[in-house]
């Protein structure tokens, strides 16, 4: 076993999730109870429920080692001779610990070139504004980037290692291989590879409805449906899919819904028109965070008024995934990047048990799940789409008439996207009002009008992205469809920017 300390980074879990493929167990921990248990116990016997372990990976994090109050370690992990590899902050904590130098010196965000003559080179996912410019004694570096001397390091006599990239994000080209090496050759695992199992999860919700009914929150997107799908096969009829009909969502998204819960689940599937409730709410709201979370707050009001209509059901299912909950701060040390509307947004309040068999999984995992279960291949493939729809794609306040232009211009995006054979290749792709003005000239006039911005990217477990490389052909196409189609716009952009730093929505 491996034994993950959690210094709070937005990809800590992913480290997990890698060294599961590889058939390797993982268990998180924070700093807090490991300092605990070194300072009762010398030796440090871990705890039982950390059993066999063989390694230890110090995860990166927001904070920044000589901050007040940053999380810290007992430097006597560092003797124990369990091997260890620091990544990012749990890098430079081990870099600080042992007598090296720190430095608010080059920030890195995004992807950069390694080079190396002893580990795999090729690009590497950086997210630093720190970096180690001293080493410590013993310690070589084995890896650079344009920046960053000691990109990867080692002191392979202690068996102590250290890497400022991110091994474990997908962009990372060699990554896998990386905590591989670590995980097999460095502290000796044997890696049996393992497949997901939808058969255990269905196993988990049947245990813990019992006999009652679930009402599961479904909006034909890809983690509902693989929810509820999951929770149907466990509860058969008990299950009780509700679409509330935010006006937010994409066109045809009622007839989608309709089609799989009705025709492939045969569930009594209930719809709501809540479309003008949910205008009326997000009246006069710019702030992304206060949308979010009034989205999230009328969501659950009407699912729980739904639950009066059916008193005997007492769990609310929802189609979290992991990437929805770490970005609503979902470790002790994380940081709060966006109250994904069915994590940070929920009420104290709430009068149903949440069931959500997914929270622990990653996109790509969720389809597998979804395909190893039975769901047909064009509702797994299809292109995610956030939760609070439409309202994080118009920066500023949603209005009717905001509303119907995003709409449109979301439409030419697909559309072209689809002629062009291009949907299919990326992760997601969508126009956004960005809440910009500019100047334009529109049949010899002068109009002032709101920038649209179009994102498109490649992506596989929404932890980090790359934007798509779309020929100018097609997005002058786009841009052209979009000035003359869309209302009150008066130019298009395309935004390049890698995650990290940006994320796929702009709010
Ligand atoms: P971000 O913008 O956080 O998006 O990089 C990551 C993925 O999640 C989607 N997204 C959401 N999905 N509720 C959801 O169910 C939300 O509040 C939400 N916000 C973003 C986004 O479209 C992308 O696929």
């Amino acid at each position: 076993m491996i034994l993950i300390i959690d210094f709070g980074s937005q990809t800590a879990h992913l480290i997990g999730r890698r060294l599961r493929s590889l058939g390797v167990a993982a268990q998180y921990t924070d700093p807090e109870e490991i300092n605990n248990q070194l300072r009762t116990d010398k030796r440090f016997t871990p705890h039982p429920s950390f059993n066999g372990l063989r390694g230890i990976i110090l995860s990166g994090g927001p904070a920044s080692v000589y901050e007040k109050g940053a999380p810290t370690i007992d430097k006597k992990i560092f003797s124990l001779g369990i091997p260890i590899l620091g990544i990012c902050y749990g890098w430079q904590l081990m870099a600080k610990l042992l007598g090296g130098t720190v430095k608010n010196t080059q920030k890195e965000y995004g992807t950069e070139l390694l080079t190396s003559s002893v580990i795999q080179s090729g690009t590497v996912i950086m997210s630093h504004g720190d970096t180690v410019t001293e080493l410590p004694k013993g310690f070589t570096a084995t890896g650079s980037t344009r920046s960053v001397p000691f990109a990867a390091v080692a002191n392979a006599q202690r068996k102590l290692f250290g890497t400022q990239f991110h091994p474990e994000a997908s962009h990372t080209q060699h990554g896998v291989e990386l905590l591989k090496n670590f995980a097999a050759r460095v502290c000796g695992e044997t890696l049996s590879p393992v497949t997901l199992n939808p058969q255990s999860i269905i196993q988990t919700i049947k245990q813990t409805v019992g006999a009652g009914k679930v009402i599961c929150a479904v909006s034909g997107g890809v983690d509902s449906t693989v929810t509820a799908f999951l929770i149907g096969k466990a509860i058969g009829k008990r299950l009780i899919p509700v679409y509330v009909d935010s006006g937010l969502m994409r066109a045809g998204t009622d007839k989608r819904v309709t089609y799989i819960f009705t025709k492939l689940i045969k569930a009594n599937l209930i719809i709501i028109d809540a479309k003008k409730r949910f205008l009326a709410a997000l009246r006069n709201i710019t702030d992304p965070e206060i949308k979010r979370k009034t989205i999230g707050k009328l969501y659950v009001d009407i699912f729980q008024e739904q639950a009066i209509n059916h008193n005997d059901a007492a769990f609310l299912g929802q189609g979290t995934i992991y990437s929805d909950v770490i970005e609503s701060k979902g470790s002790k040390h994380a940081s709060h990047i966006k109250s994904h509307h069915n994590v940070g947004g929920l009420p104290k309040d709430l009068k149903l048990t949440l069931i959500e068999p997914l929270r622990h999984f990653y996109k790509d995992e969720v389809r597998e799940l979804g395909r190893l279960a039975g769901l047909p291949q064009e509702i797994i493939t299809e292109q995610p789409f956030p939760g609070p729809g439409y309202a994080v794609r118009i920066r500023g306040e949603v209005t009717g008439e905001r509303l119907a232009q995003v709409k449109i211009a979301d439409q030419i995006v697909v559309e072209e996207m689809k002629a062009a054979k291009l949907y299919d290749q990326v992760f997601q792709c969508f126009a956004v009002m960005t809440g910009a003005y500019s100047t334009a000239v529109k049949g010899d006039a002068r109009v002032f009008a709101e920038v649209v911005a179009i994102r498109a990217y490649e992506s596989a477990d929404i932890m980090t992205s790359q934007w798509a490389r779309i020929p100018y052909d097609v997005l002058a196409k786009i841009s052209s469809r979009i000035v003359n189609e869309v209302p009150n716009v008066s130019r298009v952009v395309y935004d390049i920017t890698t995650k990290p730093p940006a994320t796929m929505e702009w709010e």
